[in-house]
């Protein structure tokens, strides 16, 4: 089946004689047995039955199964939040001690993860900057676990060569961890290309809505899945079934809704381009990013989160996110409706002006998430909001 085909055909559980079309929200915490030691046997693995929802959940497990089917893995895990992800799979895989290879443009919260490991647990981090492969190889040392990349990375879209740093990863017998929200199992399959886990905040794209917290760790392998799916449920991070009904949901019209996201994302993207009031814009789909040769070789589309600077600096950002009337301030991305946020006055506002320049971050720059509205109606409103 193809990626639109998978998405929309959720496997639910049977009934005797018929089925129903949607999954139903199992809202039961707990599961009744008849042979204590089937009670017993569904709680020692994730597919043994169903014993108690935070071990494993009927509702739960549809999205797993869907979620996995799309990505191309063996089984997946849905958490409370795409926090609970990256902290289940970093928590279930590393020891103090052990040294993690980075991308150094990473979502802020996996950041300060890791530099809590580390401050905390004595896990050693190295940071790359993700232009070239060889940085892997260079960075390794006798105790180096995992490698941790972003297909399109938060907040400045930045693109590793992905096949190629998993690759150099895999050669350095690394386990490799890729956080695919921003371009979805629509847009790149990092399976495919050699990782072993994928993440997800199912909070943005997957749920779409800007109505549900969730996330999903997706294995390319059943000895991994069942180790990680161990340490969620024993960290308590596991999905609630009314989140995953949501999600899948969501997850239903995902591939419709990517075509939009990235089809206005690219109208808008050329238009800032020519506004005078806008100095450069970030898109993957551009030709003049930075990165958008090594896009085309592993993305199919370029997603629907652009970054732009305006040349009035910080004042001229701050303005634009309080003159749009129809996008909206907000800190999230990926829901149906456009967003934008100003990253230096609030979401990396803690950061001093050369720690914000290192994260590609200047005064001026505005992170835009396009929604799918018709996009002359968004085009109108940004153009009403920027400067003249
Ligand atoms: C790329 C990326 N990964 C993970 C997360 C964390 O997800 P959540 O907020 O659902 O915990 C975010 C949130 O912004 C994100 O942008």
């Amino acid at each position: 089946m193809r990626p639109f085909t998978r998405a929309v055909h959720v496997p639910v559980p049977p009934l005797p004689n018929s089925r129903p079309i949607s999954v139903p929200i199992y809202q039961a915490s707990n599961f009744a047995f008849d042979d204590p030691d089937a009670l017993a046997e569904a709680l020692g693995a994730p597919d043994n039955g169903f014993v108690y929802t935070r071990y494993a959940n009927p509702t739960v497990r549809a999205l797993e199964d869907q979620l996995a089917r799309l990505e191309g893995g063996v089984a997946a895990v849905c958490t409370a939040s795409g926090t609970g992800a990256i902290s289940g799979v970093l928590l279930a895989t590393l020891r103090s001690g052990d040294h993690v290879l980075a991308q150094n443009c990473l979502y802020g919260g996996t950041y300060a993860m890791l530099n809590d490991l580390s401050a905390r647990f004595g896990v050693e981090v190295t940071y790359l900057e993700g232009d070239d492969p060889a940085e892997v190889a260079a960075a390794v040392r006798p105790t180096t676990r995992l490698l941790y990349l972003e297909t399109i990375a938060n907040p400045v879209t930045k693109v590793v060569d992905l096949p190629a740093f998993l690759a150099a990863g895999k050669a350095a017998g690394l386990l490799t961890v890729v956080d695919n929200t921003f371009a979805t199992p629509l847009l790149c399959r990092p399976i495919e290309h050699g990782a072993d886990v994928v993440v997800h905040s199912a909070t943005k794209y997957l749920g779409g809505h800007s109505d549900v917290t969730g996330g999903a760790l997706v294995f390319a392998d059943d000895a991994r899945y069942r180790q990680v799916w161990h340490h969620v449920m024993e960290l308590g991070a596991t999905a609630d079934p009314f989140a995953a009904w949501l999600t899948i949901r969501g997850v239903q019209t995902l591939p419709l809704r990517m075509r939009q996201h990235c089809a206005n994302a690219a109208v808008l993207a050329d238009r800032l381009a020519e506004h005078p009031a806008v100095a450069s814009v970030r898109w993957p789909g551009r030709a003049d990013h930075p990165d958008h040769g090594v896009a085309r070789g592993h993305l199919s589309d370029f997603g629907g989160m652009l970054v732009f600077d305006l040349v009035g600096g910080r004042e001229a950002g701050r303005a634009l996110t309080k003159g749009v009337r129809l996008a909206k301030l907000a800190a999230s991305l990926g829901g149906v409706e456009t967003t934008l946020v100003h990253p230096a006055s609030s979401t990396h506002r803690q950061m001093d002006a050369d720690a914000l320049l290192a994260a590609g971050i200047g005064e001026g720059t505005v992170r835009l998430s396009a929604g799918i509205e018709d996009v002359e109606d968004v085009w109108e409103d940004l153009d009403q909001a920027l400067p003249l």
